[in-house]
């Protein structure tokens, strides 16, 4: 007896992207009214400017709702004819059922498999892997991508070293079959043997026990270390795999950590003058599996970037896993 067996398009790419921002501004002015800090250092060091959290009535359930409506609007395709989707997010706090069913239903994907991953910082780019591959192998026909965190519930306003950095939002894309190739092969790991470098400081069930919340904690110091050198390396990586020089490509769109990180990764990867590079950073803050489809909706709502447009993304952090791929704009 022979199984049979199934393949899908031959190539894959994005058809949309959108993104939701919650409501409440929290400048440095603010922020230094819960940590001793300065709006000079935190500017200097980082590049933030202000960030946002999640205000009454709005949650990663409303942000990864309202990024996906824009998403599957942009995309052109109806909400029935997305058969999967993916949620990235480490910051729904429900540990069963996962946001992605939920979602689908609400979107009227209905009976599209639906599931979460969780890969932090990198969690975008492992989900336009996966969805990538689902095309491909003929799974599914058009997946629907969220990255969606409220980091502002997990972060610890008196830790002076990480509450400057973390905030909220949501980005999503539709992908879906093409005839010329916008997805290249992924670039992708883990260092397990990391992990302590960022992690919670406790699970539930020690959150429970000892009444204690799981903030995140982060050795900022090695994670910047690893991210300039071992990610940076990773991103040559991923143009080489792609067939690209630095010259070929239009933007640079790293995952949002640190405005220092992003330009150490331009001095590695020596980019030219002409690619442009995602700064969202400044005025949203690190919300981790969000940052980069965010960046991206936000570069060509601004006209900085277009359709069309070749684009390097790189996600990295919590794992330490790390992810991208050359795209397509869409
Ligand atoms: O999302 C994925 C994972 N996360 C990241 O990629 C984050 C990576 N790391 C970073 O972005 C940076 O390490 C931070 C922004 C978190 C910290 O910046 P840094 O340049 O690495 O600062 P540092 O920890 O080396 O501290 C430098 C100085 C220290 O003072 P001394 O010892 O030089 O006198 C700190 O005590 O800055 C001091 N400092 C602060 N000063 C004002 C530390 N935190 C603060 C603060 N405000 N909030």
């Amino acid at each position: 007896m022979t199984l049979l067996a199934r393949t899908g398009a031959r190539y894959a790419r994005i058809l949309g992207v959108g993104r939701a921002l919650p409501s409440r501004v929290v400048d440095n002015a603010e922020m230094c009214t819960y940590i001793d800090s300065s709006d000079e250092w935190i500017r200097q060091r980082t590049g933030i400017v202000e960030r946002r959290w999640i205000a009454d009535g709005e949650s990663v359930e409303t942000l990864a709702r309202d990024a996906s409506l824009e998403a599957i609007a942009n995309s052109g395709v109806a909400p029935a004819d997305i058969d999967a989707v993916i949620v990235s997010t480490v910051s729904y706090f429900h540990q069963t059922p996962g946001l992605a069913p939920k979602l689908a239903f609400q979107l009227g994907a209905i009976g599209a498999a639906a599931y979460d991953i969780s890969a932090a910082c990198a969690g975008f780019c492992y989900a336009i892997a996966q969805a990538e591959a689902l095309i491909r192998s003929g799974a599914a026909t058009h997946v629907l991508v969220v990255g969606a965190e409220t980091l502002s519930r997990l972060t610890d306003l008196s830790d002076r070293s990480t509450a400057f950095l973390f905030a909220d939002g949501a980005g999503a894309v539709v992908i879906g079959p093409s005839d010329v190739n916008g997805i290249s092969p992924v670039v992708w790991g883990s260092d397990g043997e990391a992990g302590p470098t960022i992690h919670q400081a406790t699970d539930w069930e020690g959150a429970v026990r000892d009444q204690t919340w799981p903030y995140i904690w982060m050795d900022g110091r090695q994670v910047f270390r690893w991210a300039s050198g071992f990610v940076a390396d990773a991103a040559l990586d991923i143009l080489e795999k792609s067939g690209l020089t630095p010259d070929d490509l239009d933007t640079f769109i790293p995952h949002q950590a640190n405005n220092r990180i992003t330009d150490a990764m331009l001095r590695h990867l020596k980019l030219p003058e002409h690619v442009k590079v995602a700064r969202s950073i400044v005025n949203y803050g690190n919300n981790s599996a969000a940052s980069i489809p965010i960046a991206m909706s936000e570069m060509l709502a601004s006209g900085e970037a277009k359709s069309g447009d070749t684009a390097l993304i790189i996600g990295f952090g919590a794992g330490l896993v790390y992810a991208g791929q050359v795209v397509t704009l869409p």
